[in-house]
């Protein structure tokens, strides 16, 4: 993305997280490994793909409502902010939040993809350094997909949200490769996959729901690949340790709950951010909308064994503990099916059945 699409200034091109001490981990032991992962690793080779081909890009979008949402799909519906705004400065809402979620996605993605590497040399075990391998690729190519989609369709980009970059500073710096897993995989991702499912099910604009089921159908194993290493490491832990990774969890999803509230687009169009956050912490779809954030992330933890004290209190806190007994295989499998149905679609249309 060059930082002539960005609507605010960039404090700094590159961003440099210092060493974080991490040990690289050969191993010599090239044993058969876990059939499940070796099974992911397979369906992560056979399900690669390239988004050049893939995604009808030829497709042009509304920048007035690039998701083809409706209204009450907009934070401050229903404010006496949004009913006092005409509709050209409506249409610039609609647009620039899209710009700000498309932007966060694609960060997120870079800080997946160094997140990913980094496991790749720090995991102890064959299997997953494997697996990880394949979700490298998978991750340089979401990379590719929303930058490319800022670039031709919005032309208009945000920089990294400061808590967003504060919990990946947490999880690229700490040592324990684990921890990177928890904060990448299981949490910015966690939140990022419930995004992407309102789009892919919610939206009417055809390329943007097309781009996030098919990134989903990646996810999917990504969040399997989490559950399987870190269900089979966790119980070596000692509860110390294990309260410290609840601890660091409930942290990081109060601060994406409470922090990401795209502050960066109402200061960016002169709208009154306090005023936007005394309407949003009271309004009832917001909150509704928080909680779905959580569908995925509950029920990982839970199935992990972080389901201490601390973490089932702060869910009931959150009122999230509904999504803990959601059933992540069926999803992924859905989120599978749903992908080929996207190119079942696609093909029907290049052949004028559709
Ligand atoms: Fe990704
Ligand atoms: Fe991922």
């Amino acid at each position: 993305m060059s930082t002539r699409a960005y609507t605010l200034p960039l404090e700094q091109t590159q961003w440099h997280v210092p060493g974080c001490g991490a040990e690289t981990i050969f191993n010599w032991e090239y044993d058969e490994g876990r059939d499940k992962l070796l099974h992911l690793y397979e369906k992560g080779k056979n399900n690669q793909w390239n988004a050049t081909t893939r995604i009808d890009w030829s497709q042009s979008i509304d920048l007035d409502n690039p998701m083809g949402f409706p209204d009450e799909f907009v934070p401050i519906f229903g404010s006496t902010i949004w009913d006092k705004l005409d509709e050209k400065r409506r249409n610039e809402v609609r647009y620039h939040m899209e710009a700000w979620r498309f932007s966060q996605f694609l960060h997120g993605e870079q800080g997946a993809l160094i997140c990913t590497a980094k496991i790749v040399q720090t995991v102890p075990d064959m299997d997953s350094k494997f697996y990880a391998a394949t979700q490298v690729i998978d991750e340089a190519r979401h990379v590719e997909v929303y930058s490319r989609y800022l670039h031709e369709k919005l032309q208009m980009a945000y920089p990294i949200n400061v808590h967003l970059q504060t919990l990946l500073n947490q999880g690229i710096s700490d040592s324990r490769w684990d921890m990177t897993y928890l904060a990448m995989q299981v949490i910015i991702e966690g939140l990022a996959l419930a995004a992407f499912n309102t789009i892919r099910d919610l939206a009417k604009d055809p390329l943007g729901r097309a781009i996030n089921a098919y990134v989903m159908q990646d996810e999917a194993r990504h969040v399997a690949f989490g559950r399987l290493a870190l269900r089979d490491y966790y119980p070596h832990l000692s509860d110390k340790e294990r309260d410290e990774r609840e601890e660091f969890c409930v942290e990081a999803c109060y601060l994406m709950r409470d922090r990401f509230l795209a502050e960066e687009v109402w200061e960016r169009l002169g709208i009154d951010w306090q005023e936007v956050l005394t309407f949003l912490q009271n309004s009832e779809i917001m909150v509704q909308f928080q909680s779905r954030l959580f569908t995925r992330i509950v029920p990982a933890l839970k199935d992990i064994g972080l389901w201490g004290p601390r973490i089932q209190k702060a869910f009931t806190d959150m009122n999230v503990m509904e999504f803990a007994d959601v059933d992540l295989d069926a999803l992924a499998k859905s989120d599978d099916e749903v992908a080929l149905e996207f190119d079942r679609l696609m093909k029907e249309r290049d052949n004028g059945v559709a």
